[in-house]
């Protein structure tokens, strides 16, 4: 399938979608349905992401109109407070309420974003300069924990720094992707999945992983969060360290693929026949890459193997990944968490948004709503 006829084949999934979905968000997918939820999930902003992409690319009103309803209960969410204790909060606004303001300039939409970001700040523990991933702040066993996925939830707060022109988000931003550059990097390019950090004194105390093979090992989507996320702290910074790390990711990612370069869940776990894809990791690292060579010239030493490594990708996800027409999903054999045993080899509302933000990149030139 040529990139066109994914888009237009997405659209119509999505447009079933719209219908069947109704007032609820998909998260992931069970037998090949997805769960819904209320609005109670980190994902939900990738369903409304999903539905801006369609409208920009379409300029049909059906999209707009679910994307702006999705958009009501997602401030609404917002302004009560609900199901935000969590870093979530880039993944649940950016492709949502920024993703309005960047297409209508929506006023209220932007005062949303702003508030999600003061949301999101909250997480932000000054005294030992890091973004608190999960679980109430402070918590005993979570409160020094920094996950790499979080670098995805930065680009709210540079987002926040540009519009308000007040740079404590920014700085807020910049310790927290130090930290993740200093300790879940490794010297090999791979990453941990999370770190901790001693809440008295700061000190940094280990690696370890939750959705992970094992403690050392490395999370497949989380090498691919690094690729992108710091290729997006390197578009609003422009310290180079970031592009080195994002390229560092981006070389280590390529390397570990299978032959039809769609990595497994873990690029350490042994492989036998049994083994489970993520097509999510796949399709948020062909975005990463796409953002790296924005920054590359042609003339640089890894310019052609990134490009060849997105399209690689690109044709093994658009001909052996996407269901079958009338699917809920845009593709599958995604993993949500092979090691919890949830949603191991499924749909994932993120991996779709993906899916579409890659061939959108690719044939359109669209972006996304990571940066404006
Ligand atoms: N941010 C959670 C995940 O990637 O599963």
């Amino acid at each position: 399938m040529n990139y066109q006829n994914a888009i237009e084949e997405a659209l119509i999934k999505t447009k079933a979608n719209i219908t069947r979905f109704g007032d609820l968000f998909p998260h992931t997918s069970k037998d090949e349905v997805y769960q819904l939820n209320p609005n109670d999930n980190w994902t939900n902003g990738f369903w409304v992401g999903i539905l801006w992409l369609c409208y920009q690319y379409s300029g049909d009103q059906a999209y707009r109109d679910a994307a702006q309803s999705a958009v009501e209960r997602m401030k609404e969410r917002l302004d009560l407070d609900q199901h935000l204790d969590t870093h979530d909060i880039g993944f649940l606004y950016t492709p949502a309420t920024v993703a309005q303001w960047m297409i209508d300039e929506d006023q209220q939409a932007r005062l949303a974003s702003i508030k999600a970001a003061d949301r999101l700040m909250k997480r932000y523990r000054k005294e030992l300069g890091l973004i608190q991933a999960w679980g109430p702040l402070g918590d005993p066993n979570q409160g020094g924990r920094i996950i790499i996925d979080c670098l995805m939830n930065m680009p709210l707060l540079f987002w926040a720094s540009q519009e308000t022109k007040h740079d404590h988000y920014q700085a807020a931003a910049v310790q927290f992707i130090e930290k993740a550059r200093r300790y879940l990097m490794r010297g090999d390019d791979s990453s941990y999945h999370t770190f901790y950090f001693d809440q008295v004194t700061g000190e940094p105390i280990g690696g370890a992983t939750q959705q992970g093979y094992k403690d050392g090992s490395t999370w497949t989507r989380g090498q691919a969060w690094a690729i992108y996320g710091f290729a997006l702290a390197y578009r609003y910074t422009h310290n180079p360290a970031y592009l080195e790390t994002s390229k560092r990711a981006a070389r280590y990612f390529i390397k570990h693929l299978p032959e039809n370069y769609v990595a497994h869940w873990d690029f350490d776990v042994p492989i036998d026949d049994q083994i489970k894809p993520d097509s999510s990791a796949s399709a948020i690292a062909v975005c990463g890459m796409h953002e790296l060579l924005t920054w590359l010239g042609t003339e640089d030493s890894d310019y052609t193997k990134f490009s060849q490594a997105i399209e690689k990708t690109m044709q093994s996800l658009t001909a052996d990944y996407t269901t079958e027409h009338g699917s809920e999903g845009l593709i599958d054999h995604g993993s949500y968490s092979v090691r919890e045993n949830k949603s191991p080899d499924d749909y994932t509302i993120w991996g779709d948004y993906f899916y579409l933000e890659a061939l959108l990149r690719l044939e359109k030139g669209y972006t996304g709503f990571w940066y404006a």
